[in-house]
């Protein structure tokens, strides 16, 4: 690709509560974030060719989308939702720690492989991001908006970084990521949305 855009949803209801995983709304930062992106994305693209998008299937991701140009096609992919926490979605940390205290340890220990109870782990999650690797690696600007974990993922297989390390990398919300692969590495610029 020419170069690839990813940014998280806008802050969630969830997020604002502490709580994982779910499928909420947009909180009204988020909301200010979903109006901010298009002017981020113009200021990214330098020339107005239109990028396509590709959000996941939970309502975070497609409303933050909501406002990008008409003459951008946009694609759902399930293979972009949120790592699944299985028995421990729509809890918060401290609920989690509480109610199954050696899940939490386990991991802390180990987080890449851990696998959440009826859910996921992040190795399971680099697999399931293979056929979105492959479309991507044949597709020229495409932006991606998605969640957390799936964008520690992505990242992570862009910047060549050890996708054991990639659980802990910190991505912000309200952040637009260009990433351009060069002959020598992935050059990388950010725009903070100022909200
Ligand atoms: O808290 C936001 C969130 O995207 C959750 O939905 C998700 O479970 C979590 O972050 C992933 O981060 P971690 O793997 O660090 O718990």
């Amino acid at each position: 690709p020419r170069s690839v855009w990813l940014s998280r949803h806008g802050e969630s209801l969830y997020n604002l509560n502490g709580k994982i995983g779910g499928d909420a709304d947009l909180s009204p930062r988020g909301h200010q974030y979903a109006q901010k992106l298009p002017e981020l994305v113009r200021q990214s693209v330098g020339g107005d060719r239109p990028l396509t998008v590709w959000t996941s299937t939970l309502k975070r991701t497609i409303a933050t989308a909501r406002f990008l140009p008409e003459n951008y096609n946009q694609l759902q992919w399930k293979a972009l939702d949120e790592l699944d926490a299985g028995l421990c979605d729509g809890m918060t940390y401290q609920e989690i720690k509480d109610q199954y205290p050696e899940d939490f340890i386990a991991r802390d220990e180990d987080k890449y492989n851990y696998r959440y109870r009826g859910g996921e782990s992040y190795r399971d999650v680099v697999i399931r991001l293979e056929p979105i690797i492959m479309e991507l690696e044949r597709s020229e600007d495409i932006l991606i908006v998605t969640h957390q974990a799936i964008l520690r993922c992505i990242y992570a297989y862009f910047m060549k970084k050890d996708q054991a390390k990639s659980p802990w990398m910190n991505v912000p919300l309200h952040c637009l990521i260009k990433l351009t692969p060069r002959a020598y590495g992935t050059d990388e610029e950010r725009w903070q949305a100022d909200i």
